[in-house]
C-alpha cells in the first residue's frame, strides 16, 4: 500500500513540476502586462501565432491594448504595439534586452551554426567596411557586372533572337535573375585561367543548382524555424545542408575567383577566432542565406507594383532614362550593355521612394529580445510596466507601423511617391499628432538591424533600373488581380506571394 502512496505522491509532484515549468500557475502581477496564457497548457497561442502572426497580434491588441503578454509554445512573449514606444526596446542597453541569446538558439536549430556576441561582432565590423562607404562601391559594381552576365549573356534570348518575347513567372524571373547574380557577386566566379566558354556555362549550371537547392529550403523554412517538420521533411532539410555546407565549405569557396572581401574577411576572422572549419562552411550557408533571401522576392514585388501602377511605371521610367542620358551611354548596346554605378543609383529619388514603398508593404521581420533581468519598460504614455527576467519582449512594425492607416494613409495600396521628399524635406509621419520616427522598419532596428540594408537596395535598384532601361516588360493578363502574400511567412522578412503571376519581356538592344 505504501509503495502505491510513494508513486502516486511522485506522480503528483511530477505532475506539479510539469504545470510549473509549463507556466500553468503563472499570474499576472500588479505592474505588469496583462497576460494571456491561452486555454491549452504550455501551448498557449501557438496555433494562432503560426498560421497568422498579424491576425494573432490584431486580436490581441483589441483585448489587451498596446502590451501584452502571451503564451506561444512555452515561452512568455510581451508584445509591445505602440510605434511612438518602439525607442524603448531598440534603445535599451544590451545588458538588460539582448538579441543574440535569442537569435543563437533559433540559428542554431535552422543553420546548425553556434552564434555568439564574437560572431556577430565579426559580421557587424565586416559589413561596416564591405557593405558601406567604398566598400559598398566596390559591391555595387559586382553585383552590376554579374547582373549584366545573367540578364544579357546568360538569357536564352540573348541566344537565337535576342529581341524576341518570353515568357516566365514574374516570381521565378526575379528571385532567379538576382538570386544568381548575388551569388556570383558575393561568392565568386570559376577560376579565370579556366575561363573558356564551357566554364562559363558550369557558373551558370551552378548557379542554377544552388537556387534549385535554396529555394526547397526557403519553402521549408518557416516550418523549420517553428520545429514542425514532418519527418520527410527532417530528412529533406538534412539532405539540403549537406549540399551547402560542402558546396559553400571554405574549400570550396576560396577555389573560385572575385570571392567578395564580405565573404572572405568573415571566413578569416571565424578561422582567426579559432571555429572549427565545420562550423565556418555552416556559417557561409547563414550568410548565404541572409544576403539571398529577400531581395529577390523584393524585386519582385517592386516590378510587379510598378506594372499594375501605369503613372508609377511611366514616372519611374523617365527618371531612369534622364539618369541614362546623362551618362551619356546607349542602352541599345548588347556588347557594351549598359553600366549602372553608384554615382546613378544616387540620382533615383522616384525609384527610392518606390522601393521604401514595396519594402512597407512587403517586408515583415519581428524584432526578438531576450529580458535578461527584471525591468521596467517606460512607453510613451508615461506608463511603466515591469519584464520579468527570461521573458522575450517582442516588436512587429508591419502591424504597428507599416500598416497603420494613421501614420500611413490607405495603408495597403502602393503610392509610390509615399516617401518622396517635398523640397528637399525629408517626408515626415505622424501619429495621435506626434512624429513617429519607427514608421517603416524592413531592415529591423538597434543591435539586430540588417548589415546589409545598403547593399540590398542598391541590388533591387539595379535589377529594376536594368529592366526598365533595357526590357520592355507585360503582363500576360493585365486584368489579373497583385496575388495575396503567404501569410505563414509573416516574421520571415519579404514575404513571397501566394502565386506567380505570368509576365513576358524582351530585349531592346
Ligand atoms: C530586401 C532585402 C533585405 C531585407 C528586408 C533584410 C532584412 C533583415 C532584417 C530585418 C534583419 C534582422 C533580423 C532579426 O532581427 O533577427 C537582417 C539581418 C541580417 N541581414 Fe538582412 N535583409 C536584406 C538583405 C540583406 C543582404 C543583401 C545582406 C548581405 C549582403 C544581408 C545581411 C544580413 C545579415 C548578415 C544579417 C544578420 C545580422 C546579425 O545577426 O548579426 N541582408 N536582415
Amino acid at each position: 500500500m505504501s509503495f502505491w502512496v510513494a508513486v502516486l505522491v511522485a506522480l503528483g509532484v511530477g505532475l506539479l513540476g510539469v504545470l510549473y515549468l509549463t507556466g500553468f500557475f503563472r499570474r499576472r502581477r500588479a505592474s505588469e502586462p496583462p497576460l494571456d496564457k491561452g486555454l491549452v497548457p504550455w501551448l498557449g497561442h501557438a496555433l494562432h501565432f503560426r498560421n497568422d502572426n498579424m491576425d494573432f497580434l490584431k486580436t490581441m491588441q483589441k483585448k489587451h491594448g498596446d502590451i501584452f503578454t502571451t503564451l506561444i509554445a512555452g515561452h512568455y512573449f510581451t508584445f509591445l504595439m505602440d510605434p511612438l514606444s518602439f525607442s524603448a526596446v531598440v534603445r535599451e542597453s544590451r545588458n538588460k534586452l539582448d538579441f543574440i541569446s535569442f537569435a543563437a538558439e533559433l540559428v542554431l536549430r535552422v543553420f546548425r551554426f553556434e552564434a555568439s556576441h564574437e560572431t556577430h561582432k565579426i559580421i557587424d565590423v565586416s559589413s561596416t567596411k564591405h557593405l558601406k562607404g567604398e566598400g559598398l562601391v566596390v559591391m555595387t559594381q559586382a553585383m552590376m557586372e554579374a547582373l549584366q552576365t545573367v540578364l544579357f549573356r546568360w538569357q536564352e534570348t540573348s541566344q537565337k533572337d535576342p529581341k524576341s518575347w518570353k515568357e516566365d513567372g514574374l516570381f521565378h524571373f526575379c528571385y532567379n535573375t538576382v538570386f544568381k547574380a548575388g551569388y556570383l557577386a558575393l561568392y565568386g566566379t570559376e577560376p579565370s585561367e579556366k575561363q573558356n566558354e564551357k566554364l562559363k556555362q558550369k557558373d551558370q549550371q551552378h548557379t542554377e543548382e544552388v537556387f534549385v537547392e535554396f529555394r526547397k529550403y526557403d519553402k521549408l523554412f518557416p516550418r523549420l524555424s517553428y520545429a514542425l517538420l514532418t519527418p520527410l521533411e527532417w530528412g529533406q532539410v538534412k539532405k539540403i545542408w549537406n549540399y551547402f555546407w560542402q558546396v559553400l565549405s571554405v574549400k570550396n569557396v576560396y577555389q573560385k575567383d572575385n570571392i567578395s572581401r564580405w565573404i572572405s574577411d568573415q571566413s578569416q576572422q571565424l578561422a582567426e577566432s579559432g571555429i572549427s572549419e565545420d562550423m565556418r562552411d555552416r556559417f557561409m550557408f547563414l550568410l548565404l542565406w541572409a544576403a539571398q533571401g529577400n531581395t529577390g522576392p523584393a524585386s519582385f514585388w517592386l516590378l510587379e507594383f510598378l506594372m499594375k501602377h501605369p503613372k508609377a511605371m511611366e514616372e519611374v521610367k523617365k527618371e531612369i532614362e534622364e539618369v541614362v542620358k546623362k551618362s551619356g551611354q546607349d542602352v541599345a548596346s548588347r556588347q557594351k550593355p549598359l553600366n549602372v554605378t553608384k554615382e546613378m543609383l544616387s540620382q533615383t529619388p522616384i525609384l527610392d521612394s518606390a522601393v521604401q514603398e514595396t519594402l512597407r508593404l512587403v517586408a515583415v521581420p519581428m524584432l526578438i529580445r531576450l529580458v535578461l533581468q527584471d525591468m521596467d519598460l517606460k512607453l510613451h504614455n508615461g506608463k511603466s510596466y515591469q519584464l520579468r527576467k527570461g521573458d522575450k519582449i517582442s516588436l512587429f512594425p508591419y502591424l504597428s507601423a507599416h500598416m497603420d492607416p494613421e501614420i500611413h494613409q490607405e495603408p495597403q495600396a502602393f503610392k509610390y511617391d509615399r516617401f518622396l521628399s517635398q523640397n528637399g524635406n525629408k517626408k515626415e509621419f505622424f501619429k495621435n499628432g506626434e512624429k513617429v520616427n519607427y514608421f517603416t522598419m524592413p531592415w529591423g532596428a538597434g543591435t539586430s538591424m540588417c548589415p546589409g540594408r545598403y547593399f540590398a537596395t542598391n541590388e533591387i535598384k539595379l535589377f529594376t533600373f536594368l529592366m526598365l532601361a533595357c526590357f520592355d516588360l507585360e503582363l500576360i493578363n493585365q486584368q489579373e488581380e497583385i496575388p495575396a502574400i503567404n501569410k505563414t511567412r509573416y516574421g520571415f522578412g519579404v514575404m513571397h506571394p501566394v502565386n506567380d503571376v505570368q509576365f513576358r519581356y524582351r530585349c531592346r538592344c
